[in-house]
């Protein structure tokens, strides 16, 4: 049986642009009326140009921002967005990772307190479980226990995605919204980091929201996929469908545009590198 973890039903954002000396205040529909619903352990990755509404759509679902319109269900459970602000129990169920791993990190702070910081801001846990609970994190991301006193620019941009993931990870999430996630990062290292989030997908049974502007990412991490253009989501279905028939022109143009870097054969890569070393 399949269990829908999100759902979005016609939202809608609109920014009021306040004008000034010299421009009108003016409206911007950046978001004009998107439903999606995404099975539990499943991704639907969200792609479109920039300025399509694919963030303001990431901080609707992590209830960062409100919404204008429409209706959001987590687990079943309506979500007051026209409010924004998340309740307890759905701070812990949702979390979100941005593009800078390192705009996201603390400077001062060292990675086992970057970890250990959920807990210690939700829930009641003791210190030394903390600690405990920090290192095995730490390990499940493909880190280890050397790492858990250093700091955030010890690390290079990979790690320290990992690190943003493993904190995501801390309070039992089952959705996670991931915004660019490996966009700043080298090529091989993409491999790596999607490698590490298809991993945890299966582990935890982890239900994502990816967007992305890169076409081979999407078609290497996603089970469903919408396209969006100007705040609409003009092509919306499992990911071979919408690959192979795209309807939309816009979506026609942006998959002709796209040379596709080969995500596939650098995971073959990587696969046969890790069997060589092991
Ligand atoms: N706080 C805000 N106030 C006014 N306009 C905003 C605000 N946030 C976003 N916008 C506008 O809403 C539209 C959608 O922005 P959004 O950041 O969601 O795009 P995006 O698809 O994530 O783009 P990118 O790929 O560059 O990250 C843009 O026109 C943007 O300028
Ligand atoms: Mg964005």
């Amino acid at each position: 049986m399949s269990t829908i973890v999100l759902e979005g039903r016609d939202i809608v954002r609109d920014y009021h642009v306040p004008g000034g000396l010299f421009s009108k205040a003016r409206v911007v529909h950046a978001v004009k009326g998107v439903s999606f619903t995404v099975e539990k352990g499943k991704t639907l990755a969200i792609v479109g140009e920039s300025g399509c509404g694919k963030s303001t759509l990431a901080r609707i679902i992590t209830m960062i921002d409100a919404a204008t319109a429409g209706d959001l269900l987590i687990e079943g459970q309506k979500v007051d967005i026209a409010k924004g602000g998340l309740t307890p129990e759905l701070r812990r169920k949702v979390q979100i990772v941005f593009q800078n791993p390192y705009g996201s990190l603390n400077p001062r702070q060292k990675i086992g307190d970057v970890l250990g910081e959920p807990l210690l801001i939700n829930t009641n846990v003791p210190a030394d479980e903390r600690r405990e609970r920090a290192m095995q994190m730490l390990v499940k991301v493909g880190l280890g226990p050397e790492h858990f006193n250093r700091y955030p620019h010890m690390f290079s941009g990979g790690q320290r995605q990992r690190i943003a993931i493993a904190r995501a990870l801390m309070l039992n999430p089952s959705l996670l919204v991931l915004d660019e996630p490996v966009s700043a990062l080298d090529l091989s290292v993409q491999a790596q980091v999607l490698n590490l989030l298809a991993d945890l997908q299966d582990e935890f049974q982890l239900t994502y929201v990816f967007i992305s502007h890169d076409l081979s990412v999407v078609r290497y991490i996603a089970d469903d996929v919408m396209v969006m253009y100007f705040g609409e989501a003009v092509e919306y279905g499992p990911r071979d469908e919408v690959f192979s028939n795209p309807k939309h022109s816009y979506t026609k143009t942006l998959f002709a545009a796209t040379p596709r870097a080969d995500v596939e054969s650098i995971k073959a890569r990587l696969a046969r590198k890790a069997a060589k070393a092991a």
